[in-house]
């Protein structure tokens, strides 16, 4: 595996301010991609309006991305940023807007691209250059080429591409200080998922491995702290931050494997939010490799100088109560999504659809 991530990463405090040269070098005029809500809340459309105009960008915002974004909405943003003359784009917020902002800079040069020739990469024109401003400790998006959107069709797909590398990303702690409790648990317990996708992933190696096994030691205890109803300090938030990005860097080299995945039919089909909809499946995903890769589970755990017990203890006190029930029949008709599906083939140890079904089904059946 070759290790590529070629991100001008600025964290800590006041990130944003004390880099404006950064957004200089993007161009001249902006398109801001993001939500209704985090980037206003959290300080940070301030802080990138504040350096724009200190700059002397124009700007425009676009906030209709809503959590798990559909691609018509990127196709608007990216139209909107044609019209408006932007020559860069800047997403603000969680996941969803950082991942939204990267579809619509390939939208914004690409007028015309419709929903197959993105999927397809049918792209006559490399997108405009990408800043993200995250106000979630979570997704990694920051760090890796990834943006998953939501088609036509109600699916969750992610597209990977090199060319979806940010110029610069910015990871201010203080941008999350005001998070909402199930927030900051739902998107931390994403980066566990990140973390353990990844180590047990077949293209691991050394450096991956490194990446995972940090992101979880930084994040156990303040993710602790935080579902056992304690406020966290900045400085936790920023060791949840620290995580998040590790998380990024460790599936930037490996990707995730079947939680994510399945993950996305829990989201698609019940509302469940990405971190806990994966999450949910983290128990399997150790049960199935306790069994069959023993020794490399061994070694995880002595890394993480962690139990299982412990580790599966801090998963059940992220996931909130969510009745979730499934008929035997919906799970087989659920099923042909995940043969030769590359995240479940990539688990380090052989997956089969009859083994995500009986997981779907111990979970979810009466
Ligand atoms: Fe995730």
């Amino acid at each position: 595996m070759k290790h590529f991530m070629p991100v001008r990463l600025c964290t800590g405090e006041h990130s944003v301010a004390e880099n404006a040269e950064l957004f200089q070098h993007c161009g001249s005029r902006c398109m801001i991609v993001t939500g209704k809500t985090s980037a206003v809340k959290s300080g940070a459309l301030d802080d990138v309006a504040g350096v724009l105009k200190r700059c002397g960008i124009p700007y425009l915002v676009f906030d209709e991305i809503s959590q798990n974004p559909s691609v018509d909405s990127c196709i608007l943003a990216g139209h909107e940023a044609g019209d408006f003359g932007a020559d860069f784009v800047v997403g603000i917020g969680g996941g969803s807007a950082l991942d939204a902002a990267k579809a619509a800079a390939v939208f914004a040069a690409n007028g015309g691209l419709d929903e197959n020739g993105f999927y397809a990469k049918d792209w006559d024109a490399d997108p405009l250059p990408i800043l993200l401003v995250g106000t979630t400790a979570g997704t990694g998006s920051e760090v890796t080429k990834v943006s998953v959107l939501t088609d036509s069709k109600g699916r969750k797909h992610s597209i990977h591409d090199d060319r979806l590398f940010a110029a610069a990303a910015f990871g201010d702690p203080r941008y999350t200080m005001a998070l909402p409790q199930p927030v900051t648990l739902s998107t931390g317990i994403d980066v566990l998922s990140h973390c353990a996708e990844s180590w047990f992933n077949r293209k691991a190696d050394e450096v991956s491995r490194a990446f995972a096994v940090r992101g979880i030691r930084l994040l156990y205890g303040p993710l602790l702290a935080a579902a056992e109803g304690r406020a966290l300090s900045l400085e936790q938030r920023g060791q949840l931050y620290d995580a998040s990005i590790l998380g990024g860097l460790a599936i930037c080299g490996t990707g995730t494997c079947f939680p994510h995945n399945v993950g996305y039919y829990l989201t698609e089909r019940f509302g469940i939010p990405h971190g806990f909809a994966s999450a949910r499946f983290l128990p399997a995903l150790l049960s199935l490799v306790r069994e069959k890769e023993p020794a490399y589970t061994e070694r995880f755990f002595r890394e993480l100088d962690l139990s299982e017990d412990a580790l599966l203890q801090l998963v059940s006190a992220c996931l909130p109560y969510q009745k979730v029930r499934m008929t035997r029949d919906e799970i087989a008709a659920a099923l042909p999504r995940w043969e030769n599906n590359n995240s479940v083939r990539n688990t380090c140890c052989a997956v089969s659809t009859a083994e995500i079904q009986a997981i779907l089904e111990t979970l979810f059946t009466d």
